[in-house]
């Protein structure tokens, strides 16, 4: 094949008829089949191949599933293994493609956990939804450099994430005392407040957290493009939902600070009385005990609250910022 003019194709990029284009989009209905034991949640980040296209693909709201015995309609918040449903699915680039009626290869995907590599779901393109197609992204004149200077400082993320009770707050609060005592500006996000506005809506079941998580990344990238720096002081207890969060940000920007608190210590603590309320069975899906917490393998930073007074942890962290550049 020669091309008569000189264009960057690389693999991934669709040559169709002229006279019968294929579409291209980034938001689509889709019937997804999954293959996981972990259940699909909606607002997490998979990889998604569609032919030689990749992309990342979140689902942003399951609309039903199909009873297979019966055919029939059945409300879902998420998909179980082997369940089949109709979900909205928003890629972060267009995808070209055909709708599976008029194409099984180009109206095709699969669904990759971004962490294990495994292959978690299979799905068929039905339609492209034109909700953002005729939104842009508007330019403004004053950067984020120009808002960051202004304040004289380098925007961060600093992400804290522990147990419930493991000093995330204390912690955060600390470091943020000092940072304003040295003229920074910041802000603090933590989990507690956030789920008394903007997330009120939001419980703790696997899915709500991560819709939580995802809101947050949302408002904390807003906040440092902003020029501040940010603390975030949420449990966040799924590593995939952390792994967003730092790719949705510019390389180094996103500081993880894992809080670790054996659970044994946490519940002894027990500040708000919850653990309690948790074993009593008064509690559902309380982290730690009937809810999981993946603990961060390679964060920036890790305090450990038995060794060190919250104090001590913040010196630490604050060390961290200086030898990194983030306080210059
Ligand atoms: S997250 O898991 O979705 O990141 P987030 O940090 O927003 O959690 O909220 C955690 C706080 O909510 C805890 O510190 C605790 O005070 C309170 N809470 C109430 N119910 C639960 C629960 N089931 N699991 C964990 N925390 C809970």
């Amino acid at each position: 094949m020669c091309l008569s003019d000189e264009i960057d194709i690389s693999r991934g990029d669709v040559i169709c008829e002229a006279q019968n284009p294929a579409e291209a989009a980034n938001q689509f209905e889709a019937t997804i089949l999954w293959m996981s034991e972990d259940p699909m949640l909606p607002g997490r980040t998979y990889a998604i191949k569609s032919g030689a296209q990749t992309a990342r693909a979140t689902i942003t709201a399951p609309k039903y599933k199909i009873n297979v015995n019966t055919i029939e309609r059945q409300p879902a918040t998420k998909l179980e293994l082997n369940e089949i449903g109709e979900c909205n699915i928003a890629i972060d680039k267009k995808l070209v493609f055909d709708p599976y009626e008029e194409n099984r290869d180009t109206g095709s995907f699969i669904l990759i956990d971004r962490l294990t590599n495994a292959t978690v779901g299979m799905g068929l393109l039905r339609f492209a939804l034109r909700r953002a197609s005729n939104i842009h992204w508007q330019a403004t004149d004053v950067s984020k450099t120009a808002r960051a200077e202004m304040k004289t400082q380098k925007p961060a993320v600093l992400w804290f994430t522990g147990l419930s009770g493991s000093g995330k707050s204390t912690i955060a609060n600390v470091v943020e005392k000092k940072l304003a005592a040295m003229g920074k500006h910041t802000y603090l996000l933590d989990g507690d407040n956030v789920r008394h506005g903007l997330n009120k809506d939001l419980g703790f079941t696997d899915a709500d957290r991560v819709e939580n998580i995802r809101r947050v990344t949302e408002v904390s990238k807003l906040m440092a493009d902003a020029g501040l720096i940010t603390l975030v002081s949420f449990i966040s207890p799924f590593r995939s939902e952390r792994q967003m969060a730092r790719m949705a940000m510019p390389e180094g920007e996103f500081v993880e600070v894992f809080v670790d608190t054996p659970l044994e210590i946490a519940e002894e603590r027990d500040v708000k009385g919850l653990y309690k309320k948790a074993r009593a069975g008064e509690i559902k899906n309380f982290t730690g005990i009937d809810s999981p917490y993946e603990p961060p393998q390679n964060a920036e930073i890790a305090v450990n609250t038995v060794e060190k007074t919250a104090e001590e942890a913040a010196d630490l962290i604050l060390d961290y910022l200086e030898r990194h550049g983030y306080l210059t």
